[in-house]
């Protein structure tokens, strides 16, 4: 009989705590992007965003193209998290989340990984940090060329119209293993 999975133990650490380089972390080691509920969840590879301050709050940004299954669960949940895990033991897997979509399959399950909630908000089992978030904004990148200071930015990443949607989500629990 298959044993059953048994969840990972994380502590809570501060934002203040929180001593990783985001340009490392996110930029080089990338993290998941998960949102949804209990019932249905979906996660996607991201390497673009940043952590911050806004609004007297402890945010972070991800930018989700329009045409991404996570985006309709972010939009629909209103909370996302950012799961951060090893990148060379998991590079099958984060390359396969930033490939597939949650919208044909059941991505974590193929990739035998594992959702689990704290705060009413989904995250990556096996990653070895977490940031969990609730959104309090988000805005559509522009399908207007005139705000992109640097010419050619338009051209370049958004010629099929596919644009980025930002979300600005406060920080309610950053967890480590
Ligand atoms: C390294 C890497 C980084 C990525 N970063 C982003 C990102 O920041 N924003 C985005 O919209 N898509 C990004 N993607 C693409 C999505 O992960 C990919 O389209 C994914 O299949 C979407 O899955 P979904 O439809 O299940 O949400 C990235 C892909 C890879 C491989």
């Amino acid at each position: 009989m298959a044993k059953e999975y048994e969840y990972h133990v994380f502590q809570p650490i501060t934002t203040a705590q929180y001593q990783e380089s985001v340009y490392k972390a996110i930029g080089q080691n990338w993290a998941l992007l998960t949102s949804g509920n209990k019932e249905k969840a979906n996660t996607m590879t991201v390497s673009w965003g940043g952590v911050g301050v806004l609004w007297e709050k402890d945010v972070v940004f991800v930018f989700v193209r329009d045409s991404r299954y996570t985006k309709e669960l972010i939009d629909s949940s209103g909370v996302f998290s950012l799961s951060f895990l090893d990148h060379d033991t998991y590079l099958r897997e984060y390359k396969y989340m930033g490939a597939a979509s949650g919208r044909n399959e059941d991505k974590i399950a193929a990739a035998r990984l594992h959702v689990a909630m704290n705060l009413g908000v989904p995250y990556i089992d096996e990653a070895a940090t977490v940031i969990l978030c609730t959104t309090v904004f988000s805005q559509v990148l522009t399908t207007d060329a005139e705000h992109f200071r640097l010419p050619g930015l338009d051209q370049k990443f958004y010629q099929n119209g596919d644009y980025h949607t930002l979300y600005v989500g406060e920080v309610v629990k950053i967890m480590c293993r």
